[in-house]
């Protein structure tokens, strides 16, 4: 099936709140549970979400990190201020500083031992700009871990996964869903952009029947 690009920003008020408010602690936890895996052996002082939306990952991740300091960095202020207020109810705004940026002409000058990124890239016109951000901000022996959407092979398949994972989700989730999984990159697409970005260090898997993800150190 083609790939149908959907609007890189997702920063509506109404569309934001509902993002903010659907549940996803299963990928969520999935994601930091494999982040966790892949980090087990070094001290990460430092780490950035990059397009972090609400804050839920970076939020669960500053609580299963307790040294590390934590940058979410965001190009929709609506999404933004969405997470400032769940980073506060979480009493981390110690820890996990939000920053207002699009990638990639605001990519921050700093070096990171972590670079992650749950559900952007489905969204960037050049997905080639995630891999590249990636290779700027990654200090030496950085972990990095991205995870998105899999495109589907036919308009069927995406059905099928929508009403498998939000049969009882509100219409404007279930239609974002949908338009997410129409815009996704396959894992050889994504093989791909990392062979060309010179990331073949990492390894791509499928953690879920909807997910891949790229994990790996950079040296
Ligand atoms: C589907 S949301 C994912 C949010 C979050 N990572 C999560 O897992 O829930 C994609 C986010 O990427 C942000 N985004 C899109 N293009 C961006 C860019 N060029 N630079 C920074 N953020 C961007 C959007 O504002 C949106 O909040």
């Amino acid at each position: 099936m083609k790939r149908t690009p959907e609007p890189e920003l997702m920063d509506a008020p109404d569309q934001a709140r509902a993002y903010a408010e659907a549940d996803f602690k299963e990928p969520n936890r999935l994601f930091v549970n494999l982040f966790l895996e892949l980090a087990i052996d070094t001290n990460v002082r430092n780490l950035i979400d990059l397009g972090c939306g609400p804050g839920d990952i970076c939020i669960r991740l500053a609580g299963k990190l307790p040294g590390c300091r934590v940058v979410g960095l965001d190009a929709g202020p609506n999404m933004l201020s969405l997470a400032h207020t769940a980073v506060k109810q979480a009493d981390l705004e110690a820890r996990i500083e939000l920053v207002l940026a699009r990638l990639p002409d605001q990519t921050p000058e700093q070096r990171f031992d972590a670079v992650v990124s749950n559900s952007l890239l489905h969204h960037l016109p050049d997905p080639m700009v995630l891999w590249q951000s990636i290779r700027r901000l990654a200090a030496p022996g950085c972990r990095v871990q991205v995870m998105d959407l899999h495109r589907p092979d036919s308009p069927s398949a995406v059905e099928t996964i929508v009403d498998a994972h939000a049969a009882d989700a509100p219409e404007v989730l279930r239609t974002d869903f949908r338009n997410s999984l129409h815009a996704a990159y396959t894992s050889k697409e994504v093989l791909a952009q990392i062979e060309a970005a010179g990331l073949s260090e990492l390894n791509l898997s499928r953690p879920s029947d909807r997910h891949w993800m790229v994990q790996g150190r950079l040296d």
